[in-house]
């Protein structure tokens, strides 16, 4: 099968033959329709997130089971399945909590570049390859732990919702659990990519009484607008904290979906005093963040979450009736489309701004 390869950091994904193995235990293998373009694929060719290489990035898929492990027990062949970035054991405390989005498992299998089963099903040549975030899905087949696997209704369109296995799911999962936003309440948005136009559709569907969105580039503010936002603020024009005061005396929530220091600060600075301040982004390894204790004092909260705190076999299925009923209209996110030969191309758009969410379609 075809897959894009990453060998080193900052060099072009190469598009070729891979060899990919029978699905063992509680592993299905998956044949991919779509997976999207996430920024956080982009920080590892970057170099900012270092995995062990050669890698198969890509960790936004939805396709169809074609064939199971001998010990799986959720799946069967014809599933139609979005595929999760953060997996979940299940067992430890935290999932157990029911808090699998701070499983450690997923840690682990990203540092080792494993599957939760143990090992690694890629290769090239006598070379093994890293399965990024337990998926690499930037290959025409995946072969995933079952519990990587959220399976769906059989009518909702593969080329899209692959989007729930991160950017959407991150972002909807932000506004409603992490920050649990309730109806009439304000809330600010920094950055408008993927993730946090997902928090403007989330915190709409949440019934938000104001909305305000946050971002350096024109056409990013005016899909905010058409999501749902009631304000828009371009900060390479305005300074957004005072015009967020302005707009509203201080925002009850703001989440920062760019991780950028400096506008964390000012994610904080847009809050009333007992706000609350709810981190996404990634940011650029030995970030630190300079803080004033009075914002403390005064009751704010700075807290983050990762895939939105999202309990997936639950959220996962019903944003995806969200979506087909027209709330969470993810479509709109979906600017470009390319085969997997055009992976590099995606890329480049992605780090240019010129699109808010690419898919490779297989
Ligand atoms: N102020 C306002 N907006 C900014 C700023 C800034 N200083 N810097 C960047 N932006 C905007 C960009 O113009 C872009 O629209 O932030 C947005 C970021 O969007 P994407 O690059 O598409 O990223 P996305 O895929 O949405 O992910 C956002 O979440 O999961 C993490 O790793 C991911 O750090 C990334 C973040
Ligand atoms: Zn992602």
């Amino acid at each position: 099968m075809k897959a894009a390869v990453l060998y080193e950091p900052n060099t072009p994904l190469r598009v070729e033959e891979v060899s990919l193995d029978e699905p063992q235990d509680q592993e299905v293998l998956v044949k991919l329709v779509a997976t999207g373009v996430c920024h956080t694929d982009l920080h590892v060719i970057k170099g900012d997130i270092p995995v062990p290489m050669p890698v198969v990035l890509g960790h936004e898929g939805a396709g169809i089971v074609e064939k199971a492990g001998p010990c799986v027990t959720t799946l069967q062949p014809g599933d139609h399945v979005v595929l999760l970035a953060v997996f979940s054991c299940g067992k430890c405390p935290n999932c157990a909590m029911g808090k699998p989005s701070l499983c450690p498992a997923f840690v682990t299998s990203l540092i080792t570049g494993t599957l939760p089963g143990g090992g690694k099903r890629l290769h090239e040549d006598k070379q093994e390859l890293s399965h990024f975030f337990t998926q690499a899905a930037f290959a025409e087949y995946a072969v995933v732990h079952e519990r990587t696997a959220i399976k769906i209704r059989d009518d909702a369109p593969l080329e899209t919702v692959g989007l729930f296995g991160c950017a959407v799911s991150t972002g909807v999962g932000a506004a409603i659990n992490a920050a649990g936003i309730k109806a009439g309440e304000i809330i600010v948005i920094y950055g408008c990519g993927g993730v946090g136009l997902s928090a403007v559709m989330g915190a709409k569907v949440a019934g938000a009484g104001k909305i305000i969105a946050v971002d350096m580039l024109d056409r990013k503010l005016e899909m905010a607008k058409e999501l749902g936002a009631d304000y828009v603020i371009n900060a390479s024009r305005e300074n957004p904290p005072q015009r967020v005061v302005e707009l509203t005396g201080g925002a009850d929530y703001a989440i920062e979906c760019i991780g950028n220091v400096d506008v964390i600060a000012q994610a904080l600075a847009s809050l009333r005093f007992g706000g609350k301040c709810v981190l996404v982004g990634t940011s650029p390894p030995g970030s630190m963040l300079s803080l004033s204790p009075s914002d403390f004092v005064l009751g704010k909260t700075l807290t983050g979450c990762l895939q939105g705190s999202i309990v997936p076999s639950v959220d996962v299925p019903r944003y995806v009736d969200w979506y087909m009923e027209g709330k969470l209209p993810i479509d709109k996110l979906v600017t470009r489309s390319y085969s997997l030969d055009g992976i590099n191309d995606a890329f480049e758009a992605l780090e240019k701004g010129e699109a808010i969410r690419s898919m490779i379609r297989f």
